[in-house]
């Protein structure tokens, strides 16, 4: 199942690259796992655009399943093979916009701002897997062109040319189970829902090293350490 990769397997000039592994049953899988007809498990986050997001105590029965996904259906293999890196998750979060969820603005999740670095201190990539078939009248994640997008060393300046350049921004058209990977330093936002299709993704922060998070180290509810439990289960370097 994993020993071809596409071409045109890297990333975009957008800072982007999609993940379509192969699946029997993604269809059934996904809407099985899914929080949709579950939204009384739902919490929003004002912090992010009013997103509704499962809560720590029902995502903490599921880290095997997430764990599971990543790790047999090749989401790691082919996210470290595209950046020439070993992949972390650290932190999961499964979450659904309806259509009172507002836009998440242009933004970088690491940048700089005057001498100060924000974000996390360490490579950083969003993996993000998609529910459902998703584009931008649900909410897809959008990106623009790394070349017309510098990174003013002032976040204000920064969003502000991406407002201006964002009619040359790009919306993937993600079919159910597809994912797609990018840098903390890329610029990317979350449209507004316009649909009844409400997006539901699985988004996992990750680095390339257990060793950037020692904070996390010892405690195991921790997704990262139940990750790496799994994987040691699995027999997989
Ligand atoms: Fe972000």
């Amino acid at each position: 199942m994993l020993g071809l990769f596409p071409e045109n397997f890297k990333f975009s000039k957008f800072g982007f690259a999609r993940i379509s592994p192969e699946m029997d049953n993604k269809k059934n899988f996904f809407e099985k796992i899914s929080y949709k007809k579950n939204k009384d498990l739902l919490i929003k986050d004002r912090k992010d655009a009013g997103a509704l997001k499962v809560k720590k105590e029902n995502l903490q029965k599921s880290y095997n399943l997430y764990a599971d996904l990543l790790l047999k259906y090749g989401y790691i293999k082919f996210a470290e093979k595209l950046v020439g890196d070993k992949i972390y998750p650290f932190v999961v979060m499964h979450m659904l916009n309806d259509k009172k969820t507002k836009e998440l603005i242009w933004h970088r999740d690491q940048y700089f701002h005057g001498k100060n670095f924000i974000g996390p201190k360490f490579k950083l990539y969003k993996l993000a897997i998609y529910l459902q078939d998703t584009n931008k009248n649900n909410g897809v994640t959008g990106f623009i062109p790394k070349l017309i997008s510098p990174r003013f060393r002032n976040r204000y300046l920064d969003t502000m040319f991406a407002y201006l350049s964002s009619f040359l921004s790009i919306h993937p058209r993600l079919s159910v189970g597809e994912a797609i990977i990018f840098s903390g330093k890329v610029m990317h936002h979350r449209p507004k829902q316009k649909n009844n299709n409400f997006r539901e993704a699985i988004i996992f922060s990750c680095t390339n090293s257990p060793n950037n998070l020692p904070n996390l180290k010892d405690n195991e509810n921790e997704f990262l350490n139940f990750y790496i439990k799994t994987k040691i289960d699995y027999g997989i370097k």
